[in-house]
């Protein structure tokens, strides 16, 4: 019989978890304005709110907590995470900032200005947020078919060229400050970029003389499909395939929540000494001194640790193949997901799974909403809410994917959670034609309204 897949860690330390009832969920719901972000944790049975910071720290990481040097300067903290990120990414340079938003802070605030044009694969939420505050524009080039989420196609994060190649081509160079590559490719379903495209992309840059920034959050499951999904990678290790990735990029931002396994912290890497001079300023102003960047000491050596147990293979192939676990559930019940599965995510087609609601009703919030009363399973939203109004016209912007994110923390839940989780959404799925009313925005604010908004039930 061949041997099944089995996770490549044991656990030493559990934390209860809480049912209620559907009665208390709805009220609970309510209060909450139907915004899932206001809900307290103890209201929540399983919490797939987000991958990011929520995973569980492995008995070496601890054991570097015990280990940190809170010097102000000069810590060997820092020396331990410069090291490692030097040994995983190939970065000579780096700042530590205190979450991957931060790093986005610190860099744009050195290199964009307003009007300049940021393209990119699907830029994150933060990452747009902070590109429009400052009046630039991101851009959006991923390819077509990561928006048909029925198509099978190994790397629906990768960028078109032609489309990066028309912006490029169409403004001038001083207005594109740098293009951002998002690997995996969270707004389109935690899907990978190709070693391939990186190449490209990195050609298509250097003829149009424009850096290219990578947002790395989660590189090393990007590695990971590269090596079962590319042709040519399958016998090189994971730390090799991260290394090539990053000797495309002129640097990157970190958020090291997700794949470095901690609970806070990021960074930014740097492959040229002036930019990281420059952003070093605005690191001091923002974050705090270039040796700690809003981040404790212990946490810098958790960090360092969760870089290796993060690009670990074995790791990455329980990790990926959990999320592929829930995935095959509710494929299998014929629930509309994006395929394929992604890495650290399943993302619900709310567009397919309630065709009947209008998109002025925001059907991927509905959708989470009842899934949190069916179960006290709670989703996100990455559909009309994140999307925001446009900052020019202020209109709703209703982007082509509508979606339902179960973000999976990493070591932290087991397949009988997956279990739970997919027979509550495929309750929620057998009742959808009794779901014919959505949301209304009752408040909302001017950017990144999804955290705060309140709504009401239409
Ligand atoms: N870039 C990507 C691709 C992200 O997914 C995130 C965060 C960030 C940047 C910002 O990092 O949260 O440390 O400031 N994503 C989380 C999520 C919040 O739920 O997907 P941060």
């Amino acid at each position: 019989m061949k041997l099944p897949n089995a996770e490549s860690y044991r656990i030493k330390m559990v934390e209860p978890l809480h049912r209620s009832t559907r009665n208390e969920r709805e009220d609970w719901i309510k209060y909450a304005n139907y915004n899932l972000f206001n809900l307290r944790s103890g209201q929540v049975f399983i919490d797939l709110l987000t991958d990011s910071g929520t995973g569980a720290m492995s008995d070496s990481q601890w054991a570097e907590m015990m280990l940190g040097d809170e010097s102000y300067a000069g810590s060997t903290s820092y020396y331990k995470l410069k090291h490692a990120i030097k040994d995983i990414t190939g970065f000579d340079y780096f700042l530590p900032t205190h979450q991957g938003r931060a790093a986005e802070n610190v860099l744009f605030s050195t290199l964009i200005k307003e009007g300049d044009i940021v393209p990119g694969n699907s830029h994150f939420d933060t990452t747009k947020a902070h590109i429009e505050y400052r009046k630039a524009h991101a851009v959006d080039c991923t390819i077509d078919e990561a928006f048909d989420t029925t198509l099978d196609h190994p790397f629906k994060g990768d960028i078109d060229i032609d489309k990066l190649e028309n912006v490029l081509k169409s403004n001038p160079k001083e207005k594109i400050p740098l293009i951002v590559v998002t690997v995996t490719c969270n707004s389109s379903g935690g899907q990978p970029v190709s070693m391939k495209n990186m190449r490209d992309v990195s050609a298509l840059a250097e003829k149009y003389g424009i850096p290219v920034y990578y947002d790395s959050a989660r590189f090393a499951e990007n590695a990971y499909f590269i090596k079962i999904r590319e042709e040519g990678y399958a016998d090189v290790n994971i730390r090799d395939i991260v290394k090539e990735m990053f000797s495309y990029a002129d640097g990157m931002t970190m958020s090291s929540k997700k794949d470095a396994i901690v609970n806070m912290g990021g960074f930014i890497g740097f492959k040229h000494k002036d930019i990281y001079d420059k952003a070093s300023v605005f690191n001091i102003l923002f974050e705090g001194f270039i040796t700690y960047g809003g981040m404790s000491g212990r946490d810098m050596n958790a960090l360092a640790q969760g870089l290796y147990d993060g690009t670990e293979f074995e790791y990455l192939k329980t990790r990926i193949e959990q999320v592929a676990f829930l995935g095959r559930l509710l494929k299998e019940a014929g629930v509309p997901i994006q395929y394929p599965f992604g890495g650290h995510a399943i993302f619900v087609d709310a567009k397919r799974f309630l065709p009947n609601l209008p998109k002025e009703e925001y059907i991927a919030q509905t959708l989470a909403v009842e899934l949190y009363i069916e179960g006290g399973v709670r989703g996100v939203e990455i559909g009309s809410i994140m999307a925001d109004r446009d900052p020019e016209t202020g209109l709703n912007r209703y982007p082509d994917l509508e979606l339902m994110r179960l973000a999976i923390p990493r070591r932290t839940y087991t397949n009988d959670h997956m279990r739970y989780v997919a027979a509550a959404l495929i309750n929620v799925y057998e009742r959808r034609d009794k779901i014919t009313k959505g949301l209304r925005i009752v408040k909302e604010a001017p950017i990144l309204r999804h955290f705060t908004v309140e709504l009401e039930k239409i």
